[in-house]
Parts: C-alpha cells; sequence; structure tokens
C-alpha cells in the first residue's frame, strides 16, 4: 500500500517535472513572438519548427529504420533539432551560432555562450554592436531606449550575410560507410546566397517596437512551404525543331534543384490539352545490390536531378502549329511515391513548382 503511495507520488512528480520543463522551454521562442509576431507566424509555418522526429512524419518514418534507432542514440540531432537537442530548431538556434566548425562527416554549429547576445544581419550595422541602453537628448528631458530590452545584438558575424550560417546543416553529411548522401553546394560568395533566395524581404515589420517597412521571411520557401516563391530561380522554355520540339528547364539555383534524395521531381507537359509523356528526375542511392536506404548506400545508382545552375534539354516527337497550346509543368513529390507506400506516408501529393502556358507562335 505505502509502495504504490510513493509510486503514485514519484510518478505524478515525475509528470509535473517534464511539464514544468517542456513550458519553460516553449516559453524561449513564445518571448520572441511577443515583439517579433511577424517573423514568428513564419517561423510556426516553417519545416525548421518541425524539424525534430517527435513533429516531422517523413523524417521519423526514415529514422525509426534506422539502425541507431533502437540504440535509442537520436544521431539526427545535431541539425534536426534545436542547441539543447531536445526539440525542433527555433530562433535561438540560428540567431546564436558564433561559428561553423567544417568536418568530413557533416559540420557542426558552435554557439555563443553569451546568454543575452544574438547575432544578425543589417545594412549599414556590418561592424556594430546593439547593447540595449537609454539616450536621453535635450538636456535630459527627452529619453528614448535603444535595442531590444531583452538581447544585445552583434551585427558583424559575416556569415549572417553570406548565407554561410546555414552550412553547419546544410553543406553536407555522409552515412557511416563515408559516403555523401546529401549535399547543399554554396557559392555563397556571390550577390545570390541561401539568405537573398530563401528569406527575401517581404512587407510587415521586423519588430513591434523599432516599426520597418519590410521584414527577411522566414517562413523558409522550399518543398514544404511556399515552394512557388523560388519559381522565378526555374526558367522554362520551348524551343520548335523539324522533327518536334523541346523544353528546356533552367535551374538557377547553386545548388541541385532538389536535394534531399527522398525527392522526385517531374516534367508534365500536354499539348492541345492531350497530355505527353511524364518525365522524372531522381536521384536514387545504392550499393552493388542495387538501390538501398541511405544508411547502406556507397554510390548513386542513378542520378538525373538538375544540378547547380544546369540547363536541361527534353525533346519531345509532336510537331508543333502555329497557334497549338502547351502547358509545362514543373512540380515533385516530397517524398518518392514507390517509398511512400513502403513508409506508409499518406496525403503525398503532387506540388507545382512552376507552370507556364505558351501559345505557338
Ligand atoms: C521586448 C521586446 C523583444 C523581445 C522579447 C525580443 N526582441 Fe528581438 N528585437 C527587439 C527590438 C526592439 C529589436 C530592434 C533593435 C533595433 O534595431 O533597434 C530587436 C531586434 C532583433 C534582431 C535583429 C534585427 C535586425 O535588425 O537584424 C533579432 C535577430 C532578434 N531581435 C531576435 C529575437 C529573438 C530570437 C528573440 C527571442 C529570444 C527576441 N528577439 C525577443 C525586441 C525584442
Ligand atoms: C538563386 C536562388 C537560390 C539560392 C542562392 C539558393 N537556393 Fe535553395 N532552392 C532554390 C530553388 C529554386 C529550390 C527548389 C524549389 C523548392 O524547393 O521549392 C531550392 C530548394 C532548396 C531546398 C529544398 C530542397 C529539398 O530537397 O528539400 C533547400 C533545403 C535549400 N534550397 C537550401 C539552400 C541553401 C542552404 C542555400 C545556400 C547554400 C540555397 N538553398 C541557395 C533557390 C535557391
Ligand atoms: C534557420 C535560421 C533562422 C531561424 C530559425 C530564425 N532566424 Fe531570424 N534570421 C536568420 C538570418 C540568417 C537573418 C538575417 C537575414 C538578413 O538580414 O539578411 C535573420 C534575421 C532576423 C531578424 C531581422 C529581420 C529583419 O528584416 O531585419 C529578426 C528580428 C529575426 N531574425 C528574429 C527571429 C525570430 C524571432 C525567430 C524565431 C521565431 C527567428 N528569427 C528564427 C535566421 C534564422
Ligand atoms: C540547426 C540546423 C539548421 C540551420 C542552422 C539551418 N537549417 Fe534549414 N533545415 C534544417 C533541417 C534539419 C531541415 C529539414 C527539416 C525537416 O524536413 O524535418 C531544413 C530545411 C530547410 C529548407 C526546406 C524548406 C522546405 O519547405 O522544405 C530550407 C529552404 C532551409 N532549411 C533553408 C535554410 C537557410 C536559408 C538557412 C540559413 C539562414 C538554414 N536553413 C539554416 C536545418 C537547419
Ligand atoms: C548534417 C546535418 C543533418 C543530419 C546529421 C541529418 N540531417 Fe536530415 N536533413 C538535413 C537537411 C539540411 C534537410 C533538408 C533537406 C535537404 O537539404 O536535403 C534534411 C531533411 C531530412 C529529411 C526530409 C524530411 C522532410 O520532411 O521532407 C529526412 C527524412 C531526413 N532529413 C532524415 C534524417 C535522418 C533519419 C537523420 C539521422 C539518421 C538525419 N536526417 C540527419 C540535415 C541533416
Amino acid at each position: 500500500m505505502i509502495i504504490s503511495n510513493k509510486k503514485g507520488f514519484l510518478v505524478r512528480y515525475l509528470i509535473t517535472l517534464v511539464m514544468l520543463y517542456t513550458t519553460l522551454f516553449s516559453l524561449e521562442s513564445k518571448v520572441c513572438q511577443k515583439c517579433h509576431p511577424t517573423i514568428y507566424n513564419e517561423y510556426q509555418n516553417s519545416i525548421h519548427s518541425s524539424s525534430y522526429y517527435k513533429d516531422d512524419k517523413i523524417h521519423n518514418a526514415i529514422w525509426s529504420r534506422h539502425p541507431l534507432h533502437k540504440k535509442g542514440k537520436y544521431s539526427c540531432a545535431k541539425c534536426h533539432t534545436n542547441e539543447k537537442q531536445s526539440a525542433s530548431i527555433d530562433c535561438m538556434t540560428c540567431h546564436k551560432i558564433s561559428s561553423i566548425q567544417e568536418n568530413t562527416v557533416s559540420n557542426k554549429n558552435i554557439y555563443t555562450k553569451d546568454k543575452k547576445l544574438l547575432y544578425s544581419a543589417q545594412k549599414g550595422m556590418e561592424d556594430k554592436k546593439l547593447i540595449y541602453h537609454e539616450e536621453s537628448s535635450f538636456f535630459g528631458l527627452f529619453k528614448k531606449s535603444v535595442g531590444s530590452p531583452y538581447h544585445n545584438i552583434d551585427y558583424s558575424n559575416k556569415a549572417y550575410y553570406s548565407g554561410d550560417i546555414c552550412m553547419g546543416c546544410h553543406s553536407h553529411k555522409q552515412n557511416s560507410i563515408g559516403f555523401t548522401i546529401c549535399k547543399t553546394d554554396s557559392n555563397n560568395s556571390t550577390k545570390q546566397n541561401c539568405i537573398s533566395c530563401h528569406m527575401p524581404s517581404i512587407s510587415g515589420s521586423a519588430t513591434t517596437i523599432r516599426v520597418t517597412k519590410t521584414h527577411k521571411y522566414h517562413g523558409f520557401a522550399g518543398v514544404h512551404n511556399k515552394p512557388k516563391m523560388l519559381s522565378k530561380y526555374i526558367e522554362l522554355n520551348y524551343i520548335k525543331r523539324d522533327n518536334g520540339f523541346d523544353i528546356t528547364i533552367k535551374n538557377l539555383a547553386p545548388h541541385d534543384l532538389l536535394t534531399q534524395p527522398l525527392r522526385v521531381l517531374k516534367l508534365k507537359v500536354t499539348l492541345n490539352k492531350k497530355p505527353l509523356p511524364l518525365v522524372t528526375f531522381v536521384k536514387v542511392l545504392g550499393n552493388s545490390d542495387g538501390a538501398s536506404v541511405p544508411w547502406l548506400a556507397t554510390k548513386e545508382i542513378k542520378n538525373s536531378m538538375l544540378k547547380a545552375n544546369e540547363s536541361k534539354i527534353i525533346s519531345y516527337k509532336s510537331m508543333l502549329k502555329q497557334g497549338d497550346e502547351l502547358q509545362v509543368t514543373l512540380g515533385y513529390y516530397i517524398v518518392n511515391p514507390k517509398i511512400a507506400k513502403k513508409l506508409g506516408i499518406k496525403d503525398n501529393i503532387f506540388r507545382e513548382l512552376k507552370s507556364q502556358y505558351f501559345q505557338i507562335k
């Protein structure tokens, strides 16, 4: 009797502790919401806010089949979680990265130990630090506060301007055999970088206190969220030939158009509303036995994905006449339907990246 009471108490005590911990924990990003509501809402809709295996069913489906899963060693944490490795990526995960350590297997984020310090980028502030203070003017008659009462900001970290800040998690990943299963090439020194394409300036204030016309989009356009925001970086066109016609696709991104090996890209073309043969672009990993799961892969069995800045030409046999109507659609499945079936993932629909209509002249 006494024992079970004690047990009951212990269980209740533990539950309270866990609840307290999770409230305290979720409070951190919630705090940012108070003064950065627009950015917070965008972040909530981005895949970064559900990168943890408990929040992302696709990631979870792969993780639960991984050999380390049985051992309970969540080896994906360094990129799929926050600094404490206990929840999805949050505001602090990015804004506390002081530098990136480059490694062969995968890179590593080095976080600042300064509790009040955040890093960011702002034009005109490139070599400054903003420490919260009050300034008085007109012999002390007027007072105004400068900076954020909640945190200090260091604007001098170049990686927040070049996009290198993304490369701790996005650069590359090798499996335990030393084979690179995914990578995101970067030419971050040029004008276009991860930030300029995936976090464009859009209307709405960055903070409620210092009102700005625009802010950097925190929904991180990509395959899960707002793919069409990136459609201007894909060019679709047609060329008339004597024995048919060609469709050209140009990838203006400095990385494979889709980087994750689960994805599959499809080109759908209709001529006068009649569908022509479907074309598939995919990267298949495997070994000497054929296609395999990423952790057993030693090579690419097939790779027809559009590479960084690559143009592809697809030829069709149909003849084009003046007045004909071509509808060209480039789209994708987040998970290759063949794999989705095996993983039991439903709701895996075809999504459009870009669709263009041409009337033949
Ligand atoms: C009490 C209000 C308040 C809270 C809470 C708050 N901030 Fe801020 N934050 C501000 C203000 C005001 C600024 C603008 C400072 C300036 O430029 O004068 C700012 C600026 C920033 C910037 C830099 C903006 C730029 O110009 O590049 C970042 C990054 C940032 N905050 C992140 C966060 C994060 C992450 C959290 C949660 C941990 C947070 N803030 C919580 C008020 C707040
Ligand atoms: C010139 C614009 C451009 C630049 C620069 C760029 N990207 Fe992309 N990115 C795209 C386009 C276009 C896509 C494909 C469309 C989509 O996923 O919605 C894409 C897709 C992605 C995806 C989703 C891929 C997948 O399979 O899930 C990630 C992740 C990504 N980019 C990260 C990055 C990182 C990190 C950098 C910096 C090294 C970067 N991008 C630089 C345009 C760009
Ligand atoms: C995946 C990384 C990442 C996450 C997650 C992230 N940020 Fe940012 N944030 C950045 C980068 C990079 C910049 C600098 C962009 C620039 O100015 O070029 C930035 C800029 C900002 C700015 C300045 C925006 C502007 O237009 O001046 C604020 C404020 C901010 N972040 C707040 C937040 C808050 C609040 C959260 C959580 C809700 C958050 N960030 C989550 C990477 C991130
Ligand atoms: C702490 C690691 C980490 C950092 C830092 C980080 N990312 Fe990510 N990012 C991820 C992970 C993990 C995913 C995939 C999450 C998932 O699907 O579960 C992701 C997904 C994305 C996607 C795909 C979005 C979609 O809708 O499919 C884009 C685009 C992206 N990140 C861009 C960026 C950019 C730009 C930066 C730098 C400003 C950045 N990330 C910084 C880990 C990170
Ligand atoms: C080096 C950083 C890193 C590590 C470690 C990592 N990932 Fe990822 N993962 C990413 C990034 C970045 C993305 C976003 C897509 C892309 O860039 O290909 C991603 C995306 C994914 C996706 C696609 C999710 C979706 O919603 O579409 C799956 C599945 C995934 N990772 C599985 C895993 C598993 C399982 C592990 C651990 C065994 C792992 N990852 C470890 C960086 C990493």
